[in-house]
């Protein structure tokens, strides 16, 4: 009798976890809308996700992530292997899934993050390919990089030379803000012992050809790329640049670079073209370069120990998802 009341109840056991396991994978992907309001669109994805090989899983990660119906549209096309591990990156931009995908393949030591990152940069492309032609050259903001190109024949109005107290030869132009950020860094840096002439600011287009041209012939094409922007490519054409005292990567060892590393952000400087940045800027490392964003920026930067690539895609890229 014991016998049979024990079979009864392990039969009993066995018939309820049977119907909760069934009961979980019916709720599993109710829940999928997670308290929204669930829509047709949902169910038809949720239909075709699964048909491409999508498990119930991912499927809820990009519910959850994917807000937008067009959005989720795009990842209709294809199963993309990483979708859900990029998805969780802050500047994911589903636009840029494929590439993702194909830069993760090429370097698959990258952290995720590093893949978006780095691709929302650019830098699945060749340096000088996919190039942008920029419209906001008058912007203090501007991007001007190898992926970032100034438009041909750009003027400014408010270009304005430093005298001989700030240039080695009384001829070299910035933009008036740039300018006056200049000037006060300089006075700055004075008032600390600490003497600082710019040797090239604002360049024409003409004059950034010759400079790359002469650096290509005295140098080798290979070198030349690695410290000068061809023609039109070059942030010295924005009247926004300034290179300090020497051309020379050993300026990094005095006193005068000291100062600017620690003290340039406060009048609006970034140190463009830092050390192991490399594979970012697109240019060795250069001591002497820096370039006026304005101080909230310059700020930012500095305290972060980034680039400006990085900053724009860390805080003023609009990602959507
Ligand atoms: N030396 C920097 C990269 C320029 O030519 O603008
Ligand atoms: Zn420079």
């Amino acid at each position: 009798m014991k016998k049979h009341i024990l079979f009864v109840i392990i039969i009993l056991t066995v018939i309820i976890f049977i119907y909760f396991s069934s009961f979980k994978n019916n709720t599993e992907v109710e829940n999928l809308s997670e308290g929204k309001e669930v829509t047709k669109e949902d169910y038809i994805y949720k239909d075709q996700l699964l048909d491409l090989g999508y498990n119930i899983n991912e499927i809820k990660v990009i519910q959850k992530k994917v807000n937008n119906i067009t959005a989720k549209k795009y990842l209709l096309s294809k199963k993309y292997a990483n979708v859900t591990k990029f998805l969780y990156s802050p500047y994911f931009n589903i636009n840029n899934i494929e590439r993702y995908e194909n830069y993760y393949k090429n370097n698959p030591n990258y952290s995720i993050d590093d893949i978006v990152m780095y691709v929302e940069i650019g830098l699945d492309n060749e340096f000088y390919t996919n190039v942008n032609e920029i419209d906001n050259y008058l912007d203090v903001t501007a991007l001007v990089n190898k992926y970032n190109k100034l438009p041909d024949n750009v003027t400014y109005d408010d270009l304005v030379t430093l005298d001989t107290n700030y240039s080695n030869d009384g001829k070299k132009q910035l933009r008036s803000e740039a300018y006056d950020a200049t000037i006060d860094m300089i006075e700055a840096a004075k008032r600390e012992n600490i003497k600082l002439t710019v040797i090239s600011a604002y360049r024409t287009s003409e004059y950034q050809n010759t400079l790359f041209n002469n650096s290509v012939n005295k140098n080798g094409l290979d070198h030349a790329l690695m410290y000068s922007a061809k023609s039109n490519y070059s942030e010295h054409q924005l009247g926004l640049a300034v290179d300090f005292n020497s051309v020379d990567v050993n300026f990094d060892q005095t006193e005068e670079f000291k100062w600017l590393k620690n003290n340039a952000y406060k009048y609006g400087f970034i140190l463009r073209y830092p050390k192991d940045k490399e594979f970012i800027t697109g240019y060795s490392y250069e001591p002497w370069h820096y370039r006026y964003l304005g101080i909230d920026i310059a700020t930012k930067i500095y305290k972060e120990n980034i680039t400006y690539e990085e900053y724009i895609v860390k805080f003023s890229k609009k990602t959507y998802q």
